[in-house]
């Protein structure tokens, strides 16, 4: 190396530590300014201050330092509980000092249904949320507050009550492809296999057909009898780009976003030409859709209404052709899709993991959910999808929804979320000596709620409260003690939509199976957290077809 080279990697090494060092500093005095700027305001607002828990070292390091060492070892939500236990079981709203941010913690129903419908309009996703998500999802309705919000909401929230979101016979299909991955040989056992591979692919092909009017069949080309073969190609502009490069890169565009999320206010840090790549990829598979679906639109307008509407009858809901008659922006198509796969995919997947990681560890439950399955839906070769399972007899099956209810308790799909302040507020409760004061909130703090914190504490849901019990839900109310599809103005439009397929494909695997052997040795749940939370092993079993020898 020549010494000029040196040379200048020093001086260079050197204005980045001081433009490092002057960046940190300006930045822990902003946030002591803040700190006491909130003071004044507080005592005006005649709140008081919820109690702090104490940092070991400067800039709420360790904070950050815990959060990564519970993501490294897998429980992360279990180190939530810890972490609110802190100050005792009272203290239910703290505050904390986290990276620089001067942020509120709470899971006491009364403020998280502060934040999320009675001072709907004081808090949003913010622009932190809104800058972390935009690469993938711009301006779609999981990325944006206000009036783009409104916006989303009106365009996207009728298509979930039409009929054709139950669409059983499609859900059918892919069970199908489901249980063509689960052969079993002459003993009526399958090969050990993990169901949450199988289940994030049923997800992706489902949410496909159902958004984009095709499927991408993950469940198909993975078979062991396809695989190796050419997979079909979906022509995005002139890039062929097949199914599994769009699984892949959907996987990674999603993943960038939740390590974005990680770095809180300091987002910005993880960016580069690796992460762009892969949301090109995801941006551009999505908008050959996009095109096709407006070409279609064009067709029928000069073929005339009378055309269109005679091949109507027995076309399949196509989320995608149905927005298209709302707006014809293709930027705009093309964010909501995204963001509603990204919504619906790994969500209904995960639900699904969790269910079963659940099942197969409590052999009495499974017993029981098996036989209502069999007294209300018959058997596996019987029942027909539309007409021996519908929508209603999904609704009516009491123990089936209580499983469902209870697996959503103890591992709700998204366990921590936030929203940040978009003025000067305050939460109802937490505050004094007594926790009972309200709260100021400045402009532009973050309060992070914890619905698995908040669904596991024993004075809402008893000492038993870290068990599966689903009889527990037998006559049960619930009310804010229970969010694992949020609560208020922006509660999950998905909520019928997973329910139904994920009830669905339940229904049909205890049909066709009536044992479950569980391979994996842990009995205490590892967590595999991004955005949503999935078992970090998944769910490695084999399975007994019924009938059989
Ligand atoms: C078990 C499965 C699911 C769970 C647990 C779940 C949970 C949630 C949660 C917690 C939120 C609130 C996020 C936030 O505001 O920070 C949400 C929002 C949303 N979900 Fe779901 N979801 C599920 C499935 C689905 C599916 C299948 C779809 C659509 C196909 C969907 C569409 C949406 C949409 C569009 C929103 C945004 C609503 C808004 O901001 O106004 N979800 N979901
Ligand atoms: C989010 O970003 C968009 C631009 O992508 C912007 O128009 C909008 O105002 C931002 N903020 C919120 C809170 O939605
Ligand atoms: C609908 O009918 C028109 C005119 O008969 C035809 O050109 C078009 O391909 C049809 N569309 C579908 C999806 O069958
Ligand atoms: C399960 O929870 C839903 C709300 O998410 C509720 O409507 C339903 O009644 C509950 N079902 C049972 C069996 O408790
Ligand atoms: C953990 O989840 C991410 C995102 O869902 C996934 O890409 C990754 O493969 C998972 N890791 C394991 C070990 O399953």
């Amino acid at each position: 190396m020549k010494p000029g080279t040196n040379h200048n990697m020093h001086t260079y090494l050197a204005v980045c530590l001081w433009a490092f060092g002057s960046w940190a500093i300006l930045n822990l005095i902003d946030s002591y300014w803040r700190y006491f700027s909130y003071d004044a305001k507080r005592a005006k607002q005649g709140c008081q201050r919820a109690p702090r828990i104490p940092n070991k070292y400067p800039f709420g390091l360790d904070f950050f330092l815990d959060a990564a060492k519970a993501d490294k070892e897998k429980t992360f939500p279990e180190m939530m509980i810890k972490r609110y236990g802190t100050l005792g079981p009272a203290v239910k709203t703290f505050e904390h000092y986290t990276l620089g941010n001067h942020g509120i913690s709470t899971n006491d129903p009364k403020n998280i249904q502060a934040v999320l419908a009675t001072k709907f309009k004081d808090f949003g996703l913010g622009e932190r949320r809104n800058n972390t998500f935009r690469p993938l999802l711009g301006r779609g309705i999981f990325a944006v507050d206000g009036p783009s919000w409104e916006h989303s909401r009106a365009l996207i929230r009728p298509q979930f009550a039409r009929h054709q979101i139950s669409d059983l016979e499609q859900q059918e299909r892919h069970t199908q492809h489901l249980m063509r991955a689960l052969a079993t040989d002459n003993s009526g056992w399958t090969c050990p296999t993990n169901l949450l591979t199988l289940f994030f692919r049923l997800t992706l092909d489902r949410s496909t057909e159902f958004l984009f009017g095709e499927s991408v069949n993950s469940q198909l080309i993975n078979l062991p009898e396809n695989l190796g073969k050419a997979t079909q190609k979906v022509v995005a502009s002139d890039n062929a780009i097949d199914e599994v490069t769009f699984a892949q890169a959907f996987d990674g565009a999603q993943g960038w976003l939740s390590d974005r999320s990680r770095l809180l206010d300091k987002y910005w840090m993880d960016d580069g030409p690796g992460r762009r790549r892969v949301v090109r990829i995801v941006h551009e598979f999505v908008n050959y859709f996009v095109r096709r679906a407006l070409d279609h639109r064009k067709q029928r307008a000069t073929a005339g209404q009378k055309d269109a509407e005679s091949n109507q009858s027995n076309k399949p809901y196509v989320f995608l052709e149905e927005l298209a008659c709302e707006t014809q922006d293709p930027i705009e198509l093309r964010d909501q899709l995204c963001s509603l796969l990204f919504a619906g995919r790994d969500t209904t997947a995960s639900f699904l993991s969790w269910t079963f990681w659940l099942l197969v560890r409590h052999p009495r439950v499974f017993e029981k959910l098996r036989k209502s399955i069999l007294t209300s839906f018959g058997t596996y070769q019987t029942a027909v999808a539309g007409d021996t399972i519908t929508l209603t007899g999904l609704k009516d099956c009491s123990y089936l929804q209580a499983v469902l209810n209870e697996t959503l308790r103890l591992f709700p799909v998204v366990p921590v979320n936030m929203r940040q302040a978009l003025r000067d507020t305050t939460l109802p409760t937490g505050g004094g000596p007594d926790g009972k004061s309200p709260i100021f909130v400045a402009k532009g703090q973050i309060v992070d709620y914890s619905v698995f914190v908040l669904q596991r504490t024993k004075e809402y849901w008893g000492e038993d409260a870290d068990m599966f019990r689903p009889e527990r839900w037998e006559g049960r109310k619930f009310g804010w003690d229970y969010l694992p599809f949020n609560g208020g103005p922006r509660i999950c439009l998905g909520q019928q939509f997973a329910l139904t397929v994920a009830g669905y494909t339940i229904v049909r695997l205890l049909q066709r199976f009536d044992k479950i052997e569980n391979l994996d040795t842990d009995t205490e749940p590892t967590h595999n957290l991004s955005l949503v939370d999935n078992p970090f092993k998944g769910v490695l079993v084999r399975l007994h077809e019924a009938d059989s020898p």
